[in-house]
């Protein structure tokens, strides 16, 4: 029989936003993968692990390695689904081998925290990416919901959507640490954003007049 990749989301960050499905699988795990942060909020020192970092092989070769052992299960943030390590897995592991468990994305969190759906919106991601620009075209009430990252920040995303016909007045609301204690939102303009302290690694909802 062959033994299964769990790709377990684990929500934005906070224990209270995992589901249970995730969590029975993460406990009952012995050979888990995950960032450090995830690593240190849910392993236990019964547990053979290996933290994902920017030498994404490594954990790859362990997946390789212990998968001929027992199933592994690994952690990643927010909705596996929503741009996540699956791709990579599904690239280098047969997809029939892969069970996914679901979670809240940062995305989803950071509507519902302003109250607005989202099945109108277009969401989008400058995490390691750039969005083609025909995509961030402004159009009558368009909203856009966007992952972001250190290059592309607050501000820098701010100005790029001005210089794609979005009104400088337009709002923003900068998601933050969602779910943390210290989360932050706030809601400004395109030009105050632009010009602002750059917040990277945020959610941004922007909503045209
Ligand atoms: C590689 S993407 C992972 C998205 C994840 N799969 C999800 O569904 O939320 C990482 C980006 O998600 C956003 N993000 C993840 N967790 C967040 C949080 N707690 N607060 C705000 N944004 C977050 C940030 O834009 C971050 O740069």
């Amino acid at each position: 029989m062959t033994n299964k990749i769990i790709v377990a989301g684990i929500g934005p960050g906070n224990k209270n936003f995992i589901t249970p499905a995730a969590l029975k699988k993460i406990r009952a795990a012995k050979f888990l993968v995950g960032g450090k942060r995830a690593l240190s909020t849910f392993a236990t020192e019964n547990q053979i692990t290996c933290a994902i970092t920017r030498e994404l092989d490594a954990a790859i070769d362990f997946i390789r390695e212990k998968i001929l052992l027992g199933e592994v299960v690994v952690m990643v943030s927010g909705d596996p689904g929503y741009y996540s390590l699956l791709d990579l897995l599904r690239k280098k592991f047969s997809p029939s081998i892969i069970e996914v468990i679901p979670s809240i994305s940062a995305i989803q969190l950071a509507f519902a925290k302003i109250a607005l759906p989202w099945h109108d919106a277009t969401l989008l991601s400058f995490h390691g990416r750039q969005p083609a620009r025909e995509l961030l075209q402004f159009s009558a009430g368009k909203i856009l919901g966007l992952l972001t990252d250190a290059e592309f920040n607050s501000a820098t995303i701010s100005k790029l959507l001005i210089d794609c016909g979005w009104d400088k007045n337009s709002s923003v609301t900068i998601c933050a640490r969602l779910s943390y204690p210290d989360e932050k939102i706030f809601s400004t303009t395109l030009d105050a954003a632009a010009q602002g302290e750059p917040v990277s690694h945020c959610v941004l909802i922007v909503q045209g007049a």
